[in-house]
């Protein structure tokens, strides 16, 4: 188990600089043993584009931090032209980062206008989830539908601050990433989600047979749930059984055995304490583009 667990390591280190729309290139980087990794803090609130859904969920577990298995700090990579580059909040992205060749996958949304900018990815991650989706429908009949996938910096600043503005520093911090914080902006990124849930973005996503299957499943195709469950003070994030995040199938692999999270694959995990993110929004609330959003809750 070890020496299996040490080779997907190995290789998924050497793959995880794969360009994009590219064959991968096997540089050899020294492998690095696991240590343990150290958690951080906690809670979290999602992207949900607050002025057109329902409000944000109340804040699930305040678990201490989690062991996890052993971690295997490889560098942490920031090449946005790879698949596997991290994205949190330490690890952000400029206002101007927009990701190439955003294309609308084919797949069902619940909304009309699919030309919208949060029905797009990158196309690698967009012909990944149509095979998703797909293979849930030709597998076990399953139907899922795709509810918010790319965001621009401004876009996630006016959600954020819409989030912040209406729910507070804690709740909003528990599900909301700040601009430039969001993987929703590398358009690696998908919310998910089904009929039997309203099409909503909700911890019960996790117990449809949809839900269900996709936790499973979404490996396969290169995805992972960015967000797990019980890894709260490691991704700073809650639980988001929804959101998925296209790494490519080695990574995703690697991850989905391991139960490591992204974070921790590149010994990245939250170093806030929960009493930070709980009490510090990470934008300027004495801006005027915050004050005029404050004001339409207030
Ligand atoms: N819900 C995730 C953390 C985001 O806002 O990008
Ligand atoms: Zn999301």
């Amino acid at each position: 188990m070890k020496y299996a667990l040490f080779s997907l390591l190995l290789l998924s280190a050497f793959l995880s600089g794969c360009k994009q729309n590219k064959s991968p290139e096997l540089t050899l980087s020294p492998p690095v043993f696991p240590t343990v990794s150290e958690s951080a803090q906690e809670q979290a609130q999602d992207g949900k584009e607050s002025t057109e859904e329902p409000p944000l969920p109340t804040l699930v577990s305040e678990t201490a931090p989690v062991t996890s298995p052993s971690a295997t700090p490889v560098p942490v990579n920031t090449d946005t032209t790879t698949f596997t580059y991290l994205v949190n909040r330490e690890y952000t992205l400029s206002e101007d980062f927009v990701p190439e060749g955003l294309m609308t996958p084919d797949i069902l949304f619940p909304f009309s206008d699919t030309s919208i900018d949060k029905a797009k990815m990158v196309p690698a991650a967009a012909e990944a989830l149509a095979e998703l989706f797909d293979a849930a429908f030709e597998e076990e009949k399953l139907v899922l539908y795709g509810v918010s996938a790319y965001r621009s910096y401004s876009r996630q600043y006016t959600i954020y601050a819409t989030n912040l503005a209406r729910y507070g520093t804690k709740q909003t911090n528990q599900y909301s990433a700040a601009p430039g914080a969001s993987e929703h902006q590398t358009g690696l990124s998908i919310d998910i989600s089904c009929r039997s849930e309203g099409f909503a973005l909700e911890d019960t996503f996790a117990d449809t047979p949809e839900g269900i299957w996709v936790a499973q499943n979404a490996h396969r195709f290169g995805f992972i749930i960015r967000y797990p469950k019980d890894k709260e003070a490691i991704t700073g994030y809650s639980y988001e059984p929804w959101h998925l995040r296209y790494v490519g199938t080695v990574l995703a692999a690697m991850l989905y055995e391991t139960g490591l999270t992204l974070d921790e694959y590149y010994g990245a995990s939250c170093t806030l304490t929960k009493e930070y993110l709980d009490t510090t929004p990470f934008i300027d609330t004495t801006a005027e583009r915050y004050l005029s959003i404050y004001r339409q809750y207030h």
